[in-house]
């Protein structure tokens, strides 16, 4: 049984510094102080994304007749959005801390103890203030700190800005003991405002002539990829000519005002979803619901995420979403915890009913069969592809102790990343940068490969280090041209290279006619 709690910040931190070394993730506007919750992929991780997206595409668009494809778009009419309930009620509960103004989900606080001293006001000389605040200590903390955050907090609203907080006298100091209380934040201590519900949606306005006050040019970005899938649905039902059950699958960004964007790309505000709306009879729902769960616990393997490192949430009546009649989470084990990769839900005809009753047009399925008409329902599998990205490079990273050229111990990082993930596929190297022929052959070899896949030249440094340079990108083969190649030694071995394996580092030699088949076959 994994143990779900259990997390690694120091891994964490490894793989975060690999990922900007590498080129792998950057953070958005990183020279101007970063755009919090926003992030960038470098040439690493642009390709790995691709080959992620083209995967998925591959095996649940292009290898099936039952599902098709659609790219909608990101920004999305008001009125899909308030049908689908994402303008009344895509919201995170929000509070904020009194002293230092952080922005915190009140859902996500970890209940606390203790006691909470309270203050009804604040004086210093002729200035005086009523206004009530608390902070709640911990047991064992001393009661001077209460004071001091207090009169930190009251020193904020005195005309002197650069007066000493220790200079204020507090008023009217009582106590209570608290049991798990949510209402003070667990970094100092301090009150936090109310819950408000805040809408996670993007808001913007559309049109030259727009206006803040013109509720006509109010436009979202799509908080989800599904909306144009239910409001398309028709039109590729009829230029399609589907047959229940069948699905659309899509491929987008999506964004979301998250309250505290954490855990690296985890939890961003713009992100990129892979969902697929699969339409069908409403008695199908249960059964396929449980079929795509399996279906995608078996994608994560064929990427490269062990069964035992994902878990499945049956999650609990209550905790659903508001159009869900079941739903699985498929959660990984994370060095930050178990966090949820994607949720496979049965969302019911509730999305297609909405849409039908506010855009007053048909959009039932009429089956020739059985001459019945009906609103399909629908199961979604909705993953996020950063997550998944995040999962990947998590699972890759690896440490290992090796021997290095000269007998000494080293160690060796290495991301052990699917060669159907990898950013690339294979390095190539001359053995030697001055010798005519190794480099001759080794770029022949990359325009012999180069049209099939991403490879890599590198002809600087010793061999050594250029195998350990493609060990951290996750390259995992690396063919090097040598003087075996050129024959002069062995005719045998004339027109072969040395094939290293990233993960075994054993080397074997392969004639380089063999190279493009034998490489195709292992990145498939
Ligand atoms: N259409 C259903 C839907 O959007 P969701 O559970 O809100 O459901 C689906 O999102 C998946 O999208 C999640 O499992 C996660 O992988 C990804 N996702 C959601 N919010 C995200 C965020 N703020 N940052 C990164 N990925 C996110």
């Amino acid at each position: 049984m994994a143990d779900k709690e259990h997390t690694d910040p120091e891994r964490m931190e490894k793989i975060v510094s690999l990922c900007k070394r590498k080129g792998f993730i950057y953070q958005s506007a990183e020279l101007y102080g970063g755009l919090n919750g926003c992030w960038d992929y470098g040439p690493l991780g642009v390709e790995m994304k691709r080959n992620l997206k083209d995967y998925w595409w591959r095996r649940h668009v292009q290898e099936r007749e039952d599902i098709v494809g659609l790219d909608g778009s990101i920004l999305t009419h008001q009125a899909v959005l308030t049908a689908s309930g994402h303008v009344g009620g895509f919201s995170d509960p929000m509070c904020d801390c009194l002293l230092s103004k952080a922005r915190l989900r009140a859902d996500q606080i970890d209940p606390q103890s203790g006691t909470a001293y309270h203050y009804s006001g604040a004086s210093e000389g002729e200035w005086k203030l009523e206004r009530e605040f608390s902070v709640l200590l911990q047991e064992g903390q001393n009661e001077n700190k209460a004071r001091k955050t207090a009169r930190q907090y009251y020193a904020q609203f005195h005309p002197n800005k650069s007066l000493s907080p220790k200079s204020i006298e507090l008023t009217g100091e009582t106590t209570s003991e608290e049991e798990n209380t949510t209402r003070y934040n667990p970094e100092n201590g301090s009150l936090l405002t109310e819950a408000r519900e805040f809408n996670l949606m993007f808001k913007t306005q559309m049109g030259a002539s727009s206006n803040e006050d013109d509720p006509n040019a109010v436009a979202y970005l799509r908080p989800e990829t599904a909306q144009s899938i239910f409001t398309q649905y028709k039109n590729v039902l009829d230029t399609f000519r589907m047959k229940i059950p069948f699905g659309i699958a899509q491929i987008g960004k999506a964004f979301r005002n998250e309250i505290n964007p954490r855990n690296y790309t985890f939890r961003s505000r713009e992100f990129e979803q892979m969902e697929i709306e699969y339409f069908c009879r409403p008695e199908d729902g249960m059964r396929l619901t449980d079929e795509w769960l399996e279906t995608r616990l078996t994608f994560y393997e064929e990427i490269g995420l062990p069964r035992e490192k994902l878990h499945v949430l049956d999650v609990p009546d209550g905790e659903r979403a508001h159009y869900s009649k079941k739903t699985y989470d498929i959660e990984f084990d994370f060095p930050f915890g178990c966090q949820e990769l994607e949720g496979v839900a049965y969302r019911t005809d509730y999305d297609l009913s909405k849409h039908q009753e506010c855009a007053g047009k048909p959009l039932e399925y009429f089956d020739e069969t059985s001459k019945e008409k009906f609103i399909p329902h629908v199961v979604e599998p909705s993953a996020g592809c950063d997550r998944t990205i995040l999962a990947l490079l998590c699972e890759a990273y690896d440490e290992e102790e090796v021997p290095d050229a000269k007998g000494n111990t080293e160690i060796r990082k290495v991301m052990r990343l699917n060669p159907r993930i990898a950013p690339i596929k294979a390095a190539i190297f001359p053995l030697l940068k001055k010798n005519e022929d190794h480099v001759r052959i080794a770029r022949e070899i990359e325009n012999d490969l180069k049209s099939h896949m991403n490879v890599f030249y590198d002809e600087t440094g010793a061999v050594g280090r250029r195998y350990r340079r493609q060990d951290e990108a996750g390259t995992p083969f690396c063919i090097t041209v040598d003087f075996e190649t050129l024959g002069e030694e062995d005719a045998s071995l004339k027109d072969t290279v040395t094939l290293r394996h990233r993960d075994s580092m054993e080397q074997e030699r392969v004639a380089i006619s063999e190279l493009l088949p034998r490489l195709l076959r292992e990145i498939r």
